[in-house]
C-alpha cells in the first residue's frame, strides 16, 4: 500500500463505476484505467440499506481480468457479513462495510481481513468518527460519505470537511497508514478541500465519467491536481 499523506504526493483517485455506461462496463473500466485512474470504486447496493440497487460478486467477478487497479468495494448492503465471502473471492481488494449494515463491526473488519482483504469502515454523513475509536488497528481504510449513501450526481456536503479533518487527526495518532477516503460530490472544486482536510483517497463517479471517454484522462487529471 503507498504511503500517501496530506502535502503529499497526489490522492488516489477512484472512479466509481456508477456513474459509468453499465452497458459497456468492461470498455469502461479499461478507458479509466488507461486514462490513469489507481482505483476502481465498485458501489454495491441492495436497494434496502440504500433506496437502489446496482450490482453482486458475479459482475465483480466478470470485470477483473478487465483491469490490473485494486477493486475498492463499498458494499451498501444489510447484512453485509453474508456476502464478504463472495466478494472477495470475486477479486476485491478492498472492502468497505457501513457499521449500520451490522450489529458487529469488529467481526466483519476482521473478516474481510481473513478473506485476504483489507478492511473498510463508511461512514454516513450522520455516523459519529468515534465509532471506530476502539477498532484503529483492525481498519486499513477508512470511507467518508459526503452525500447520502445511494446515488451518483449528488451534491458534496461541506458539513463533513470537520469530520474528514478528525478522522485524519484519529489515524496520525495512531500511526497506521490507513487510507482516508472521501466519496460523494467529488469534482476538481470540492476535490482540494478534501485533501486539505486530510483525504489520501477521492472516490468519482459523475467527475470522472462526464464527457464520455475521450474526457476520462482530463477529467482524472483535474480531481489528482488537487
Ligand atoms: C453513492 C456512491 C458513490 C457515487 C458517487 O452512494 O457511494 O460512490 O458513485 O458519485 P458522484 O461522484 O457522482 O457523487
Ligand atoms: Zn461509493
Amino acid at each position: 500500500m503507498s504511503q500517501i499523506r496530506p502535502g503529499g504526493p497526489s490522492p488516489i483517485i477512484a472512479p466509481s463505476i456508477l456513474a459509468s455506461d453499465f452497458s459497456r462496463l468492461g470498455e469502461e473500466i479499461r478507458a479509466v484505467e488507461a486514462a490513469g485512474a489507481d482505483w476502481l470504486h465498485i458501489d454495491v447496493m441492495d436497494g434496502h440499506f440504500v433506496p437502489n440497487i446496482t450490482l453482486g460478486p458475479d459482475i465483480v467477478k466478470a470485470l477483473r481480468p478487465h483491469v490490473s487497479i485494486p477493486f475498492d468495494v463499498h458494499l451498501m448492503i444489510a447484512p453485509a457479513d453474508p456476502y464478504l465471502e463472495a466478494f472477495a473471492a470475486a477479486g476485491a481488494n478492498w472492502i468497505s462495510v457501513h457499521p449500520e449494515a451490522g450489529p458487529h463491526l469488529n467481526r466483519s473488519l476482521k473478516r474481510i481481513r481473513q478473506l485476504g482483504a483489507k478492511a473498510g469502515v463508511v461512514f454516513n454523513p450522520s455516523t459519529p468518527p468515534e465509532t471506530i475509536e476502539w477498532m484503529m488497528d483492525e481498519i486499513d481504510l477508512i470511507l467518508v460519505m459526503s452525500i447520502n449513501p445511494g446515488f451518483g450526481g449528488q451534491t458534496f456536503m461541506h458539513s463533513q470537511l470537520k469530520k474528514i479533518e478528525r478522522l485524519r487527526a484519529m489515524i496520525d495518532a495512531c500511526g497506521r497508514d490507513i487510507v482516508l477516503e472521501v466519496d460523494g460530490g467529488v469534482t476538481p472544486e470540492t476535490a482540494p478541500l478534501c485533501v486539505a482536510a486530510g483525504a489520501t483517497a477521492l472516490v468519482a463517479g459523475t467527475a470522472v465519467f462526464k464527457g464520455g471517454p475521450e474526457a476520462y484522462a482530463a477529467n482524472i487529471a483535474a480531481l489528482r491536481r488537487a
